[in-house]
């Protein structure tokens, strides 16, 4: 085999591989669930940390919506600090490549919007634009239940 042929070998082989990663970067390790929602495998453990994410989220939301009833804007901003990026700051690689892109996107989107909600009421937001914010926050929330949910993958055979 010439050297020519060899490189053109090489090169196919080192595109392949790029293209199969990227595959897997934007798709994660998904398939569809009979109820027509994405399913995204995890491992149990894997699972666990997602969901204990999510609970902080509704405890988040709980806490903002009493603060706000009660008019205590300062509980309001550090309730959503807790669910802001630094919440989201430790996920592992292993996890992040399960994850689709669009999962990764709005869920970073949600954290980012948790902490300018909390700046939003440190330079003066009324009721009324909390409440606002909160309300398309959690069209983002209503929007990713419905299209995924998480099994757990296959256990892999030993
Ligand atoms: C990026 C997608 C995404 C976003 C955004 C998102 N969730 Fe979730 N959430 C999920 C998935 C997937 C599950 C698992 C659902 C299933 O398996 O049926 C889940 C589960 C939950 C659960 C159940 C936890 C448990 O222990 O079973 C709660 C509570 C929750 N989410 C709250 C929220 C709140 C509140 C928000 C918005 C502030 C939110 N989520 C935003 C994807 C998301």
């Amino acid at each position: 085999m010439s050297t020519r042929m060899l490189s053109v070998i090489a090169i196919t082989l080192w595109l392949v591989t790029i293209a199969v990663a990227g595959f897997f970067f934007v798709r994660g390790q998904t398939r569809v669930a009979p109820d027509g929602r994405t399913a995204i495998l995890l491992a149990p453990g894997e699972r666990n940390l997602v969901l204990t994410e999510m609970r902080g989220m509704l405890a988040t939301v709980q806490a903002m919506v009493d603060g706000v009833k009660a008019g205590d804007l300062k509980q309001v901003a550090q309730a959503a600090r807790a669910s802001g990026m630094a919440a989201a700051a430790d996920v592992n690689p292993a996890l992040m490549a399960k994850l689709p892109l669009e999962f990764k996107q709005l869920g970073l989107g949600v954290h980012k919007r948790f902490d300018e909600i909390a700046t939003e009421r440190n330079s003066g937001g009324s009721h009324e634009q909390l409440l606002g914010s909160l309300g398309s926050q959690l069209s983002a929330c209503v929007a990713c239940h419905a299209s995924y949910r998480i099994d757990a993958a296959a256990p892999v055979a030993k």
